[in-house]
């Protein structure tokens, strides 16, 4: 296992992808007015709204998504490649975070970059990240399923608590002027609709084919069928694909499959210790 960590603000990440100066350069980020930055807690439909982005930018020709890796059309703010990535990249910039607000809250006052949250029903991003720490040789060892449920419940995982990291990016008193929420569950139920109000929100709007040939592109099949996204041009040593595929199953409500009914109650417990004071608390009632 490649599992080095970086601690930074009392989380852990994987530290072959972080030092503590690509993370200073995170927080001392200088957003463009012209910024889309796509931000999630892992697990949660990452990749698949960098596809979106991607796509929309292109008026759905699939050549970007193509021919170019996720990480290099919209590369991670935190991961110490970035500045690389940002100093040959021509057009808006696409860029990702898994960080936690409070430490880009400060880079991004005043600005006018657009912001894009995906949130993903906690139980499924748990399930589906236990199974990434099978095959990603950079995340600890997870342990059971059920050890690694207790830790992920309390927080005790790389990039932290699902329940802050949600929690303070759609905290109506924060401060961000272009802010735009989905879940990756209404990317599922209705992924043209989807499309249509990401572009929206990024005035980029599509024709109704351009819709259609984005749509196709980023549909689960030919994701995961996609080396630029799912993530087989990455080292054995990094991600051990005969241990799991990045695309996985790309359901919703698979946890049903996994949690027992005891660890069900205590994840709607500590849910709803959590959520009690989110405007989110009934977005995943289970
Ligand atoms: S990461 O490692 O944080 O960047 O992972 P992330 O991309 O956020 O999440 C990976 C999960 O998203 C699923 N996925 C999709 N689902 C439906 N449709 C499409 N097009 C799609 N693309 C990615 C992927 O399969 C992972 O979920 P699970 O449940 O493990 O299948």
């Amino acid at each position: 296992r490649l599992d080095v960590t970086e601690t930074f603000h009392g989380i852990s990440l994987p530290g072959h992808l972080h030092t503590q100066d690509s993370l200073n350069y995170a927080t001392q980020f200088q957003f463009k007015d012209s910024d889309t930055l796509i931000v999630s807690y892992p697990k949660s439909g990452t990749t698949w709204m960098q596809e979106m982005v991607t796509l929309i930018f292109s008026h759905g020709d699939p050549t970007p998504s193509q021919t170019l890796p996720n990480w290099a059309r919209a590369p991670w703010l935190e991961q110490y490649y970035c500045p690389h990535v940002l100093s040959s990249s021509q057009g808006p910039r696409i860029l990702t975070t898994h960080l936690p607000y409070h430490t880009l809250a400060p880079a991004l006052r005043g600005s006018k970059a657009k912001v894009i949250y995906i949130a993903r029903n906690p139980r499924d991003v748990a399930v589906s990240y236990y199974h990434f720490h099978n095959m990603a040789k950079f995340l600890p060892e997870p342990g059971s399923f059920e050890e690694f449920l207790s830790n992920f419940l309390n927080g005790k995982v790389h990039y932290g608590s699902w329940f802050d990291h949600v929690k303070g990016w759609t905290d109506p008193k924060k401060n961000i002027e272009n802010f735009f929420f989905i879940t990756y569950e209404e990317m599922c139920k209705d992924l043209q609709g989807s499309l249509q109000r990401v572009s929206g929100f990024l005035q980029c709007t599509l024709l109704e084919e351009e819709i259609n040939c984005a749509q196709k592109q980023c549909s689960f099949n030919s994701m995961r069928d996609n080396t630029m996204v799912n993530y087989t041009l990455v080292s054995q040593e990094i991600m051990d694909h005969s241990c799991g595929k990045f695309m996985r199953k790309g359901k919703t409500g698979d946890w049903k499959n996994t949690l027992y009914e005891h660890q069900s109650h205590v994840f709607d417990a500590v849910y709803e210790a959590h959520m009690q004071d989110s405007h989110l608390r009934s977005t995943w009632t289970n």
